[in-house]
């Protein structure tokens, strides 16, 4: 049996392991749960890997993304992903440091998956934005910053690749001010341009913190912490300079300030090179000291007219948005009973075990594997017997999570994105936005006789997420259509129902791009507009697809008494 073998079930959880509050209040206290954003290339997996490193989880880089070169690959799982070299699955990797314990929740990087990323910044507490010295923001960081603040996210920043040329460290604060309107507050300043990185100006402390190379930065990089005026005689006038622009900042008013950062006014930055390993000492202790532990999750107010969805009937997101704009927002204090939602589900991990792994974002109480909790959206119970801690490929029983612990729930072929699990306290939260499609195609089967396995697979990438699927009577139950952010998830889709379903599929790309929240009473109509097409999703909404934006600008301004709603909260 491999590390993939079902474990033999606990006997449900013990009484006392849902009484303790102060345990609970403690642990939530300790844990820290982030993402790290950032554009492709900007150097995430080499971060991930670094931070792995500090805290020694692993002993030599390159054991957690492992590039060519490295070793072997533990947190990309499939073919495709190996093919492109990038990460598709969101894995999460957690480790202990500093009395602290650090959960770093993996999201991918390439812009089609951003939906998935989304869904990834719903789980987390705070978000590590990457930028690359040498190209600045990006589309895909300012796209995912834009989340973050429309999450209330707290943002830390840190400047990646400053061992190699780059922009000024001052124009990189400048765009970061003006491009997403958050105010720059360096910890640390760099000494040395962006090329030639000798070390860092600790704004704290005015010390200078001299890093130190090492073979091909596969080991922690030493540290040196000098007081200014050895450190001035060392570095000369890259010091003077650094020292200029540290009070030119502090005149400024560039100084942290906890509570701004918190709002979200503010983002300390740190500057680092991830591959050499400086300043990611100095990520871990910012990420310990200065961002939030886990806080009370708003919850649907059972009382405000948005009652739980029954199966089937999912609550719509824009509802609940709504609901939450008016009421006051309730929430579930980490204390209470055990609580998570779902963020991701994912199958074929491993295609010797076809399970279905659902990952779940502990809010509240203690897990204790074995207990059986309650599913709120169908009110079934759930036994939790193999959960398990991911990391990458690698699965460890998980035995206790609190809140801020990310768990994954095998064989959760009940749960879906979104979804509530509880003990005792009933609750619900919101459900994820989910984000608009501009990517549309008619899928089929090649072979017609293989329709019972196509529907299956088209059943599950619809559950999990991969794709939307939308369907109307005009178009029949044999040819839905899938509808995704970005192509590559079509490629996905294809490989998978090939792959896993052995349901190969033939996909018919449509040329709609827009895609507005309509109603029954407007249906009818639309679909008779020509350009327009109204389709239903599976989780009830009707659809309406149009070619462009323009012809949705026509609709409104010809057929005002029509629904087209925008499919994403705050636009
Ligand atoms: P991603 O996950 O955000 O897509 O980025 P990834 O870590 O894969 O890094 C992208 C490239 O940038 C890699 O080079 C990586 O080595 C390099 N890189 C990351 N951090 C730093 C840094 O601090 N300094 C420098 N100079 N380079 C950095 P590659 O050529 O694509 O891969 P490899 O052959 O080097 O592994």
């Amino acid at each position: 049996t491999g590390p993939d073998a079902p474990t033999t079930p606990d006997a449900a959880a013990p009484a006392e392991v849902r009484a303790r509050p102060a345990e609970v209040t403690r642990e939530a206290a300790r844990r820290r749960t982030f993402a790290v954003i950032s554009h492709p290339d900007a150097g995430k997996s080499t971060l991930t890997e670094a931070l792995a490193l500090h805290a020694r989880v692993i002993s030599e880089a390159g054991a957690v993304h492992g590039k060519a070169g490295r070793r072997s690959t533990v947190s990309d799982w499939m073919e495709m992903e190996r093919a492109r070299g990038i990460s598709i699955t969101s894995a999460a990797l957690q480790f202990e440091y500093d009395a602290h314990v650090v959960n770093l929740v993996d999201t991918p990087g390439h812009a089609d998956f951003s939906e998935d990323t989304y869904r990834v910044l719903s789980a987390v507490d705070a978000a590590v934005m990457l930028v690359d010295a040498a190209k600045g923001l990006e589309p895909q960081t300012l796209k995912l910053f834009r989340v973050c603040k429309h999450r209330g996210l707290p943002v830390i920043t840190v400047i990646n690749k400053w061992d190699r040329p780059g922009l000024d460290a001052l124009e990189l604060m400048d765009q970061i001010q003006e491009q997403i309107g958050l105010r720059p507050t360096p910890l640390t300043w760099p000494v040395g341009i962006a090329g030639d990185f000798r070390g860092v100006l600790d704004r704290s402390t005015g010390d200078l913190v001299a890093y130190t190379r090492t073979a091909g930065g596969a080991t922690r990089a030493p540290e040196e912490h000098l007081p200014a005026a050895a450190a001035a005689q060392r570095e000369g006038t890259a010091w003077d300079d650094a020292v200029e622009e540290h009070e030119l900042l502090s005149a400024d008013g560039a100084d942290h300030d906890q509570d701004a950062f918190l709002a979200g006014v503010t983002t300390p930055v740190i500057f680092a090179s991830a591959i050499l390993n400086f300043g990611v000492a100095t990520l871990l202790n910012t990420l310990i000291e200065l961002s939030p532990p886990p806080l009370p999750f708003t919850v649907v107010d059972p009382d405000a007219g948005s009652a739980p969805r029954g199966a089937g009937t999912p609550t719509d997101a824009a509802v609940a948005a709504a609901d939450a704009a008016t009421a006051p927002a309730r929430t579930r204090p980490v204390e209470a009973p055990f609580s998570a939602f779902v963020f991701k589900v994912q199958a074929g991990m491993d295609t010797a075990h076809r399970d279905r792994l659902a990952f779940a974002r502990v809010c509240s109480g203690v897990f204790h594997r074995g207990m059986v909790v309650t599913h709120a959206q169908t009110g079934r119970p759930f036994a939790t017997k193999y959960a398990q801690a991911m990391f990458g490929r690698e699965r460890a029983v998980l035995d206790l999570a609190y809140p801020g612990d990310i768990i994954g729930l095998v064989n959760a072929n009940a749960l879906t994105v979104g979804d509530t699990i509880y003990l005792d306290e009933p609750v619900t939260f919101p459900p994820i936005a989910s984000f608009a499609p501009e990517h549309f195609a008619v899928v089929r089967a090649v072979d017609s006789g293989r329709y019972k396995q196509f529907r299956r697979g088209i059943e599950q990438l619809d559950s999990e997420g991969v794709v939307q699927v939308l369907r109307s009577d005009l178009r029949g139950v044999q040819a839905p259509v899938l509808a995704a952010v970005g192509p590559m998830q079509f490629e996905v889709a294809t490989s998978r129902m090939q792959g896993e379903f052995n349901a190969a599929v033939r996909l018919e790309e449509l040329s709609y791009t827009q895609a507005r929240r309509t109603d029954a009473a407007s249906a009818a109509e639309l679909d008779r507009l020509r350009g327009v097409e109204v389709l239903q999703r599976s989780d009830g909404s009707l659809l309406a697809l149009a070619l462009d934006k323009w012809r949705v600008h026509s609709v409104h301004r010809d057929h005002p008494h029509l629904t087209l709603e925008s499919l994403v909260a705050g636009e």
